[in-house]
């Protein structure tokens, strides 16, 4: 039972979602004595041209600094994880890189905020977490409960 989640997945994007899920990761990787990886994904429009250069420089470096931040917050919920946390920047389409890292690293487990940076109220769920709820093929656990 202890190893039902080996490996689990966090993918945090800087909102108070995020921070909940990743708190509530901590609980279950607790349980199961499981190894965390927390996942920032840079959207920056780069990423879709073959040369970056097309882009002001400062926009991918202020994107790089705040991804960066981005994690280290998150990592301070983890400080008592020593040898079993590690982080992971990337840049890319975040839905897909989500996915697509949870299987080829044989992921057990993700989890994630329902709702990020941008709430969009009408909405239900992010176009992020709706986009690996359906994609993904691993256990996909969706935090809820956030304030509205
Ligand atoms: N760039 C990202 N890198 C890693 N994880 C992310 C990223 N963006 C979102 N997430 C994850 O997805 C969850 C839901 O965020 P999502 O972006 O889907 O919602 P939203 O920002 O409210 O809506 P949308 O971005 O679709 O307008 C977040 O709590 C976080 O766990
Ligand atoms: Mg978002």
């Amino acid at each position: 039972m202890r190893t039902l989640f080996r490996k689990i997945l966090v993918p945090i994007d800087g909102s108070d979602a995020a921070l909940r899920a990743a708190n509530y990761a901590k609980g279950v990787a607790e349980k199961f004595d499981s190894a965390v990886t927390l996942l920032h994904i840079i959207e920056h429009p780069g990423y879709l041209l073959t040369d970056t250069k097309d882009l002001p420089l400062n926009l991918i470096e202020d994107m790089d600094k705040n991804g960066e931040q981005v994690i280290a917050e998150a990592l301070a919920i983890f400080a008592d994880f020593a040898g079993r946390i590690s982080t992971k920047l990337e840049y890319g389409h975040a839905g897909k890189k989500i996915t697509e890292l949870s299987k080829e690293n044989g992921y057990s487990l993700i989890v994630m905020g329902r709702r990020g940076l941008s709430g969009v109220k009408q909405l239900l769920m992010g176009s992020v977490s709706n986009y690996v709820l359906h994609y993904s093929q691993c256990p996909t656990l969706i935090i809820k409960g956030e304030k509205q």
